[in-house]
């Protein structure tokens, strides 16, 4: 018997941190607003990252302040260091999520910090998030590929992913940051991983760039059982630091996809892409989305 799906909406952070130009704070508002309504477990709001690093999300403590939380709904953000804990305590998020890499050279590039400087880093701000009753996820980027140093074997991911889940993460989202893993690549970091870590600690992050991304979930949850993905609407998104990457895996492509499945989402595919529509007019170019493409003509 499948779990049901459970996605986080990682648009208003991922997709707007690689914006070309800043999003006005009242469109980023209106976006997490209408996707409150379309049923994902949680929206990643934005990020409490250094201004000069992402200007892009700079307004997160405003973003966090004006946005109608739904009950039911996880409001949570990026933190990499105690600097941004403290913003994101005081900004009342419910969860947050810290970021190093399988990578020594992307992780450099990405936060100025070497992955064992890194950990040391979150030691105390996990420490405060759980004494403070928030929960905390890992993010471990190029899980698959780093566009500095090419395919990363599995057996560097495991490191990270351990070493996370002992500073006390409750779950870790394996980034495939550059959108060029493949069902193969998958199933080669699955059959390592899901022996070792219980399911419901495997959220996959999938980037679309290479057109896999979409495969890959499916492979993820038909073989392996994992129910736990983050997408964004629209398929914004794309990380500053790693050149050639492109948007997330679009919300309403994977809810489409996985319901044609069989799976049980609970996401109104019709609100997702309201939500993109909506934001539309602010954005640099059209979404990165075959159901938006087939809703709206692509434009
Ligand atoms: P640094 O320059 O080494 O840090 O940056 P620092 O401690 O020397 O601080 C430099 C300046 O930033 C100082 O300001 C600090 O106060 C300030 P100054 O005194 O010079 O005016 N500062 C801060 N300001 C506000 N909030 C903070 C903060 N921290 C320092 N939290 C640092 C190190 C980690 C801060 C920087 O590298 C950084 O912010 N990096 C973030 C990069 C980022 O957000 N990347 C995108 C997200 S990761 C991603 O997209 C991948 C993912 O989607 C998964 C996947 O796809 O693989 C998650
Ligand atoms: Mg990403």
């Amino acid at each position: 018997m499948k779990r049901p799906i459970e996605l986080t909406e990682v648009g208003p952070r991922d997709g707007l941190q690689n914006e070309p130009g800043v999003i006005p704070t009242d469109q980023k508002v209106a976006f997490v607003d209408a996707l409150s309504q379309t049923g994902v477990q949680e929206i990643e709001v934005s990020s409490f990252v250094s201004p000069r690093w992402v200007p892009q999300l700079a307004d997160a403590e405003e973003v966090f302040r004006r946005i109608q939380r739904r009950e039911g709904v996880i409001y949570s953000a990026l933190v990499p260091n105690l600097k941004g804990l403290n913003r994101a305590l005081t900004a009342g998020v419910d969860k947050i999520a810290v970021f190093t890499a399988a990578s020594e050279t992307f992780n450099r590039k990405n936060i100025n910090a070497s992955i064992k400087e890194s950990l040391e880093r979150f030691r105390p701000v996990i420490r405060e998030a759980l004494a403070a009753g928030l929960p905390v996820r890992g993010y471990v980027s190029t899980a698959f590929h780093c566009p500095y140093e090419g395919e990363i074997p599995p057996g560097q991911v495991l490191p990270v992913v351990d070493a996370l889940l002992e500073l006390g993460v409750e779950e870790v989202s394996l980034g495939d940051t550059i959108g060029k893993a493949s069902p193969a690549d998958v199933r080669r970091l699955m059959d390592v991983l899901l022996p070792r870590i219980p399911v419901e600690k495997v959220v996959l992050h999938f980037h679309a760039t290479y057109g896999m991304a979409l495969a890959n979930v499916m492979v993820a949850w038909e073989e392996y059982g994992v129910f736990r993905f983050d997408a964004s609407a629209g398929g914004l998104g794309g990380c500053p630091y790693a050149p050639g990457a492109s948007g997330n895996v679009a919300t309403e492509d994977v809810v489409y996809a996985l319901q044609r499945m069989g799976a049980d989402v609970r996401v109104n595919l019709e609100k997702v892409i309201q939500a993109v529509k909506d934001l539309r007019p602010h954005l640099a170019h059209p979404p990165r989305s075959h159901l938006y493409a087939v809703w709206m003509g692509g434009t």
